[in-house]
């Protein structure tokens, strides 16, 4: 189905990130990843051996990043045609009053900055070029109030805002965006902060389990394809249930 589609997963060393190239690249797609883990690159790179994957280390928070993606996606592959932006990173659990600024600052660079930069390059170039397809991942946390999470929700909510403006000023250019909103999904970074949730975790989602990368794969997957021509806009959980609760 995305035979000839090239395109940018930012976070490509792990988790969702990580899926979702495996997902892309097993469509027919070809993939540029990116991420700040260079090791971790190099192992996806040894353990697909595929010439449809190259792979960028650097920081979403980078302002030339963006267009170095860009460059190096067309020069690889002769097209940009989706881009998914999987990296992103967690605050502590901290009450209002003494969330720092650090932290504030530090986690918006990455989730809201970041995520912001990739789009601005990607739809720069896919206005000049035919179009595209756009999806960022938010979380629960982006639709919905998450206790103790104060700059990572800012940061979620901000990447849904701009996914909808961009979806608005860019839907006559053939460049849809949408938004995956992720509940608990079990990858590394579920696993750095698994404790702090408390042993009553599975509990929180309806469905009673966490879901998994792959999961969240499928959805990305089908928002970047052709079967989602029609859907731009959309904030999409895939959660277990959880932003109803
Ligand atoms: N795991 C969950 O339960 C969950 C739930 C909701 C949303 N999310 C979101 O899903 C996305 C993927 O998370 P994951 O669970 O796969 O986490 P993960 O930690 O397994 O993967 C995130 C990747 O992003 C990369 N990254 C972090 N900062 C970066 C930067 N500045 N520049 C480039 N790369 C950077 C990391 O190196 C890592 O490879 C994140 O945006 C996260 O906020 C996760």
């Amino acid at each position: 189905m995305m035979q000839d589609k090239a395109g940018i997963v930012t976070g490509g060393a792990s988790g969702m990130g990580e899926a979702v190239v495996e997902r892309l690249l097993r469509e027919g797609a070809s993939v540029v990843a990116m991420d700040r883990d260079g090791a971790g690159l190099a192992a996806l790179s040894a353990r697909i051996g595929c010439d449809r994957l190259v792979t960028v280390e650097g920081d979403v928070s980078s302002e030339a990043l963006g267009d170095t993606l860009i460059e190096k996606c067309a020069a690889s592959f002769g097209n940009v045609r989706y881009l998914v932006n999987c990296a992103g990173i967690t605050s502590p659990f901290t009450a209002f009053g003494d969330v720092t600024l650090k932290d504030f600052d530090v986690v918006n660079s990455v989730n809201l900055r970041g995520t912001f930069l990739t789009m601005r390059a990607a739809i720069n170039h896919m206005r000049d070029h035919g179009g595209g397809s756009i999806v960022n991942i938010s979380s629960t946390a982006g639709i919905r109030p998450m206790l103790q999470v104060i700059p990572y929700t800012a940061s979620k909510w901000g990447v849904v805002g701009i996914t909808l403006a961009a979806a608005l000023e860019n839907a006559s250019a053939g460049i849809r965006v949408n938004v995956v909103c992720p509940g608990i999904v079990d990858t590394p970074m579920y696993r750095r902060v698994a404790m702090e949730y408390g042993a009553g975790v599975i509990d929180l989602t309806p469905m009673k389990r966490i879901g998994t990368s792959a999961e969240i794969a499928n959805a990305v997957s089908w928002l970047v394809s052709d079967e989602a021509s029609f859907v731009t806009g959309l904030v999409m959980p895939v959660d277990g249930g959880l932003a109803l609760t």
